[in-house]
């Protein structure tokens, strides 16, 4: 059962409340979203500091927090919805949340759920579609992980947590490149042998891309080198799905070579 939002809810009477929950918004399945704690100092300044210290492409690109995190949120959704791309409609946003349509079941929990092979690998497929419609929109997303996805009813997959606006820290197709990284490795534990399973999704996202993330990818790839010779050295890659299917996502983009690049 889902519980009706409170519309007039304010900033105050929202803190105690959880920061994302399914909710009842005019009849219809919604979800409201309310802000993160605005950063602290503290945060802020061990995210510079890590900022110095990563590549990159593991980077979080959005320190904000707050009710201006989901503003941006709300303007991004709205973006994306202009240019044809799933994600939910925002139903409301005020100085205390956001309402979003419901978009169906997390894509992510769905796929550990089952354990239809075929299904996964079409499931991935069809989020890598998505992933290359942003792309092809001239847009990037910041965080494309399958958990930030959801899969509806009818089928459909779409996209969320927009919060992230990895534009504002780097040029467009660094952002692209990044997104395609990610993906791969949210895609990792889905994959038994994943130096093949993540090599043909990147092949079927190159073969559509636009054509400058390719060589963007190469750069990418660099960057992450020493990263994923740590984590190979130290084991690392044992410890947690992440850490994984970061190491293979790095090691699959090294095949990226000039030959990938169209001219
Ligand atoms: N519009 C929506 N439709 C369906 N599920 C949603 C929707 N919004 C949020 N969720 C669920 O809530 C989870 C957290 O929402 P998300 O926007 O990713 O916030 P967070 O910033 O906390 O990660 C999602 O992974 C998803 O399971
Ligand atoms: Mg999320």
């Amino acid at each position: 059962m889902t519980l009706p939002v409170d519309k007039s809810e304010g900033a105050a009477a929202s803190a105690d409340k959880p920061r994302v929950e399914r909710v009842c918004f005019d009849g219809q399945d919604a979800w409201v979203k309310r802000p993160e704690g605005a950063r602290s100092s503290i945060f802020t300044s061990l995210h510079r500091v890590l900022d110095r210290i990563f590549p990159k492409a593991m980077q979080s690109t959005n320190a904000v927090g707050g009710m201006e995190a989901l503003h941006g949120e709300a303007a991004r959704l709205r973006l994306f919805a202009t240019k044809g791309l799933p994600v939910p409609t925002v139903l409301d946003e005020t100085d205390a949340h956001l309402v979003l349509s419901d978009c169906g079941i997390q894509l992510r929990g769905h796929m550990r759920a089952i354990s239809d092979v075929a299904e996964r690998e079409r499931l991935m497929e069809q989020a890598l579609d998505v992933l290359v419609k942003i792309h092809q929109s001239g847009l990037a997303h910041g965080r494309p992980f399958l958990k930030d996805m959801t899969l509806s009813e009818t089928g459909e997959i779409s996209v969320l947590d927009l919060e992230e606006d990895p534009v504002q820290r780097m040029p467009l197709e660094d952002a692209q490149a990044r997104d395609i990284y990610l993906f791969l490795l949210s895609c990792a534990e889905f994959k038994d042998d994943p130096k093949a399973g993540l090599k043909r999704l990147l092949d079927s996202y190159l073969a559509d891309a636009p054509k400058d993330v390719a060589q963007r990818l190469i750069a990418l790839c660099k960057s992450l080198r020493v990263w994923r010779w740590i984590m190979r050295g130290t084991g690392a890659t044992m410890l947690a799905d992440d850490v994984r299917g970061a190491y293979w996502a790095a090691r699959v983009l090294e095949g990226v070579s000039k030959s990938d690049v169209a001219d």
